[in-house]
């Protein structure tokens, strides 16, 4: 007779305070699809928000019932009612909006990757812990079903000691819905399994060692990678891979997760890779070695349902005096591996990661 699969634990929970003033920078498609209709689910106060383009601003605000469009970044800045920012700008453009709204004494929620390079995260990093206001970092599917059911599930020990972790993701990704990343030297990696690797450290921790291959599709017209293979090595024996293709023209597209231990297994799929951005709910097995697998029901979407997850740590964090679970200094680590994939790749080496 085998231990019964307890059911998990996974939905995220609101702090008991959670009316500070959002500002939100940047309105593009994340910010509608995603982080508003997240906020709106869970009755949260956007104040307001601010675009370059005043137009898409404008637009956003009208959308979702924003009070205010700023004129500037400036502006939003100087407005006491604004708590938090939410910045959802391409990479390369966070760090001044960052650095500026924590020297206004604002708390933040920096969009992934939180730089295109190490220095400049280091640098948001320790901007923030200056001005000793939280950065949290936009890492949400940590808070997916899939991810943080099986979070919960092998921190309660369901699969006993991890020893093998694959993340296999092969489908047919809508580029054209981010025409500034056709031309990007960084694809693949820095700007969707940056999620994997991420949700992997929050599963097992940091690996010491990784390795990664990266390829093309004939004829693609995305400049850099949009096939890779990682693998991470840990201390403890566990070894954990992430292969990604985005140009699978079939029928038979597939994005699965497979979590094995020592005591058991948890297996499922990655909904929102389905159809992106409308996507499905993920799937996820369990089962103790022996057992049959068990159907653990699971509900939300990782879009935009995940994306309360790291305003509500973010909030928790203000509350509690302690870090939000992806900040800045947090997620330093997420883009080692990111950089450190890139390096293995070029120079065809296996590199350890906390040496960047
Ligand atoms: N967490 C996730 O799963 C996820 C998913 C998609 C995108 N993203 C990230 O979110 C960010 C935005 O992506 P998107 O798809 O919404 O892009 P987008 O191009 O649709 O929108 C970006 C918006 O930012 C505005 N902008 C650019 N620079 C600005 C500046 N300096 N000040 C004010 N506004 C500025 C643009 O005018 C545009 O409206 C990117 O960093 C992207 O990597 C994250």
């Amino acid at each position: 007779m085998h231990t019964p699969i307890p059911p998990p634990t996974y939905l995220p929970t609101l702090p008991p305070i959670h009316d500070y003033g959002i500002a939100v920078v940047g309105c593009g498609g994340i910010v509608n699809y995603a982080h508003l209709p997240a906020y709106r689910n869970h009755g949260l106060t956007v104040v307001g928000c601010f675009d370059r383009d005043g137009v898409t601003a404008q637009e956003t605000a009208t959308r979702h019932h924003i009070p205010r469009v700023y004129a500037t970044l400036t502006a939003l800045l100087a407005d006491p009612a604004v708590h938090i920012v939410d910045i959802a700008v391409p990479a390369w453009e966070q760090r001044a909006i960052a650095e500026q709204a924590l020297a206004a004494g604002k708390h933040l929620l920096c969009q992934k990757p939180l730089a295109e390079n190490l220095a400049d995260a280091r640098a948001i990093m320790t901007a923030g812990e200056h001005a000793q206001r939280w950065v949290a970092v936009n890492q949400q599917m940590r808070w997916s079903a899939g991810i943080a059911a099986s979070a919960d599930l092998i921190r309660r020990g369901v699969i006993g000691q991890p020893t093998d972790a694959q993340i296999w993701v092969s489908a047919n990704t809508p580029w054209h819905m981010w025409p500034w990343l056709r031309d990007s030297v960084h694809l693949d990696i820095m700007y969707h399994s940056i999620h994997y690797l991420d949700s992997l450290r929050h599963l097992f921790g940091n690996p010491a060692l990784l390795t990664s291959r990266h390829g093309r599709y004939p004829g693609q017209p995305e400049l850099a990678e949009t096939k890779t293979t990682t693998i991470l090595e840990y201390a403890d024996g566990l070894q954990a891979t992430v292969m990604v293709n985005h140009h699978d023209a079939s029928t038979a597209n597939a994005a699965t997760f497979r979590f094995l231990g020592t005591e058991g297994i948890i297996t499922g799929t990655i909904g929102s890779m389905y159809d992106y951005p409308h996507g499905r709910t993920d799937t996820l097995g369990a089962a103790r070695h022996g057992a049959a697998l068990v159907d653990v029901p699971l509900s939300g979407l990782w879009i935009p349902d995940a994306f309360i997850g790291p305003m509500a740590s973010l909030m928790h964090a203000m509350q509690s005096n302690t870090p939000p679970i992806t900040s800045a200094r947090d997620n330093i680590f997420t883009l080692q591996l990111v950089h450190g994939a890139y390096l293995s790749a070029a120079e065809a080496r296996t590199i350890a990661p906390d040496s960047l």
